[in-house]
């Protein structure tokens, strides 16, 4: 029987996959260059190894029936390779060489109809001028490569900023994009199997301070055309997207209610962590369906509201957990703690998930709860 499941990376996006693919019975093999990742705390077997190493993804290949990447800095030219000879790797490699160049992801979306903010294609300070004057400031300058977490993105509020932010990027590739004063920012997490069916996850509301996902409100609190909408843009995007699995689209909600997609995700995202206790199956349990071709579970909401706030790191050093017992005290509260070592200003270091009968009542709670904890 093929049961063994291969992760290229060992972060907490791996370790809650793993967590429910043990559940449904698979092997876990992780590939992460830190020792007793998170992931490799509750997987089978662990290749301590850099994402992008040529021997080491080959060998998970040979170790495991399925392929899949919990992070876009896997090697996608390595997993092109592997698919060739017969590795099943989702989603599509194609796909994560698309969708990891965030320009080309850009290029990629206009080129498919699908509305996205204004950018251009800059490498200098001459042309940033030049597009500027286009798109008008503020702009954000953003790399193309390896960007997660607000890393790669600078904003640039006039002329004069310029050069603080070629100095914050430098030697990386660039674009540049305008601001988008939206409404509110949603994402959906949307599947399709490995047998092409689909299968749509509630519209929520994701809130980001310096460019990180704090809170997330599900569902939505906007009105159902809107989330109708945003529904059908992730389906449109999905359908141009080739290969099984989860997949996080970030979008904006414009002033005028148009909704534009940010970014894609070809994986699970932080934006659907709140369906591991408010949805019939979870985003984790579904993208190990959809890679291993299993029938896709129901994506309905179980409880009225959910909110979940990531539990991000405040100082430097040795992680330390305090207050969980306090936080638990708190009915429908759920905390979730990765497992690293180290914490760091603004690292994810775990996430809470309140439900509750409303989306003020669970939020309220959750926000009770992430005052309790420190770590
Ligand atoms: N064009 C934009 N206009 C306004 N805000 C933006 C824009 N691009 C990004 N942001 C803000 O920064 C956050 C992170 O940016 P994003 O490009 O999604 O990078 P990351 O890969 O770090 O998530 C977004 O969720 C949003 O809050
Ligand atoms: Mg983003």
């Amino acid at each position: 029987m093929k049961n063994k499941i291969g992760i290229v990376g060992g972060g907490q996006l791996g370790k809650m996959l793993t967590l429910e693919a043990k559940r449904l019975g698979f092997t876990v093999v992780i590939l992460d260059p830190t020792r007793k990742s998170p992931a490799a705390q509750v997987s089978d077997y662990q290749l301590v190894a850099d994402f992008k190493n040529e021997k080491a993804i080959k060998r998970l290949a040979e170790l495991t029936d399925y392929i899949t990447f919990e992070i876009e800095l896997a090697n996608a030219d390595i997993l092109n390779e592997i698919s060739k000879l017969g590795a099943k790797v989702n989603p599509s490699a194609k796909t994560l060489n698309i969708i990891k160049d965030r320009l080309k992801q850009k290029e990629f979306l206009v080129k498919n109809n699908i509305p996205v903010a204004p950018f251009r294609n800059v490498n200098n300070r001459e042309n940033i001028l030049e597009s500027a004057k286009k798109l008008g400031y503020p702009i954000l300058l953003k790399a193309r490569l390896d960007a997660y977490d607000g890393r790669g993105n600078v904003l640039i509020k006039d002329e004069k900023e310029i050069d603080d932010a070629l100095e914050k990027l430098v030697d990386r590739e660039l674009f540049l994009e305008g601001f988008v004063s939206f409404k509110k920012e949603l994402a959906v997490m949307i599947a399709r199997s490995s047998k092409g069916e689909i299968a749509v996850y509630p519209v929520v509301e994701t809130v980001h301070k310096n460019s990180i996902c704090h809170t997330v409100f599900a569902p939505a609190p906007v009105d159902t055309a809107i989330q109708k909408k945003a529904k059908n843009l992730a389906i449109k995007v999905i359908k141009v997207l080739k290969g099984a699995g989860v997949f996080g689209i970030e979008m904006f909600l414009t002033k005028d209610n148009k909704v534009l997609v940010n970014e894609i995700a070809p994986r699970v995202h932080n934006s659907g962590h709140y369906s591991i206790e408010a949805c019939l199956t979870s985003q984790f349990e579904q993208h190990i369906r959809a890679i291993t071709g299993l029938p896709l579970g129901r994506t309905d909401m179980v409880v009225s509201a959910a909110v979940m706030i990531n539990i991000l790191g405040e100082r430097h050093g040795q992680s330390e957990l305090k207050g969980l017992e306090k936080a638990l005290k708190l009915p429908n509260v759920s905390v979730h703690i990765y497992g690293k070592t180290e914490t760091r200003i603004e690292r994810k270091m775990g996430h809470i998930t309140a439900i509750d009968s409303s989306l003020k009542k669970a939020y309220n709670k959750a926000l009770i709860a992430r005052k309790l904890i420190s770590i």
